[in-house]
């Protein structure tokens, strides 16, 4: 069982967009049987899934001592693919958390649960409390979603000064997200420090995803934002396997929506270049303090990671 987390403390930047893409393609290219598990009161990906919304708001009960979440699981319309969909009892969560005391409830529930599921995906809340404790604890890897803003680059720096204090931290994945070509400061953060980070373009066809309330890949899975979606799993995939987390897929390959014909002309902001995280050597060295700073406005320059021992890990994942 391999346990992935889509987290950063700032709102609004794509985690649960790609915590439910990436759990849809762990679960139907890849075979694996898969849990994507919701633990933000907002409860977005449930509804990405197209689920209604809970009327017994009991997600919180899972924390509870003696409890198994797993008659929380629910199927959802993908072969291979079930949620523990969120709903409001998750405020309490922290709350919840501090009282039972044991920095790894979180990880010991997902165990319970290692037998069914090879991937169990978490889509996090937007925060740095005792649930974000629990995830880290918890997580195999964390993915970060970076839209290139200095307030996001900021909020990475917390993250990796947070998980700094654990020498064992689970490596991270930045992701450049919502990236639009068109604007200087993404294409400053794309060429410096996120040379080397997958990239989802800013697109219309992954706004449809809420709308529509289904993958992209079922309906524009030749849009280079799907494209951006297919490239962060496989980078995941790589990384898996390479710390020995591959596991076995338990159903193949499944049903994939019938690939569209491309529209003749591509919209300008979406054309972003996907650029394979095992391309990482050379681009470290120009990774933040990594020379060229002198042409670099200061609102744009990305704090650097904690210590070098996270830089490595976080900028080389
Ligand atoms: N690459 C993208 N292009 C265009 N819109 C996007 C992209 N990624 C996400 N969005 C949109 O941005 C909004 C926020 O995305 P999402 O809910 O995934 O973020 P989040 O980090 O989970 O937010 P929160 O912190 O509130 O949970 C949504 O309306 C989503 O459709
Ligand atoms: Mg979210």
């Amino acid at each position: 069982m391999a346990v992935i987390a889509v987290y950063s403390m700032k709102g609004g930047v794509g985690k649960t967009t790609i915590a439910v893409d990436l759990a849809w393609r762990f679960s139907q290219t890849g075979g694996h049987n898969t849990l994507l598990y919701d633990l933000d009161p907002q409860g977005g990906s449930g509804f990405l899934l197209g689920h209604e919304e809970r009327k017994l708001q009991r997600a919180v009960s899972a924390f509870h001592h003696n409890r198994a979440p797993r008659d929380l699981i629910e199927p959802t319309r993908y072969d291979g693919l079930s949620l523990i969909g969120a709903d409001q009892s998750l405020r309490d969560l922290p709350v919840q958390l501090a009282r039972i005391g044991s920095r790894k409830r979180l990880a010991q529930m997902l165990n319970f649960m290692k037998g069914e599921y090879s991937r169990i995906v978490l889509d996090c809340p937007p925060m740095i409390n005792e649930v974000s404790e629990q995830i880290m604890e918890a997580a195999d890897l964390i993915v970060v979603p970076l839209p290139a803003s200095p307030l996001a680059a900021r909020a990475f720096g917390f993250i990796c000064k947070e998980l700094a204090k654990n020498p064992g931290h689970p490596p991270v994945l930045p992701v450049l997200s919502m990236y639009d070509k068109r604007r200087k400061l993404h294409r400053w953060v794309r060429e410096n420090a996120g040379a080397n980070w997958p990239v989802i373009p800013q697109s219309s066809h992954v706004e449809q995803v809420a709308v529509r309330r289904e993958p992209i890949a079922a309906f524009a899975n030749w849009s280079p934002a799907s494209k951006g979606f297919e490239h962060l799993h496989a980078a995941l995939e790589a990384k898996l396997a390479q710390m020995g987390l591959a596991g076995t897929p338990g159903g193949g390959q499944r049903a994939l929506p019938r690939p569209q014909a491309e529209p003749a002309a591509t919209p300008a902001s979406e054309s972003a270049r996907v650029v394979p995280i095992r391309e990482s050597a050379p681009a470290r060295q120009a990774a933040p303090n990594g020379g060229r700073q002198a042409d670099r406005p200061d609102a744009l320059r990305v704090p650097p990671p904690a210590d070098d021992g996270l830089s490595r890990r976080a900028f080389s994942f």
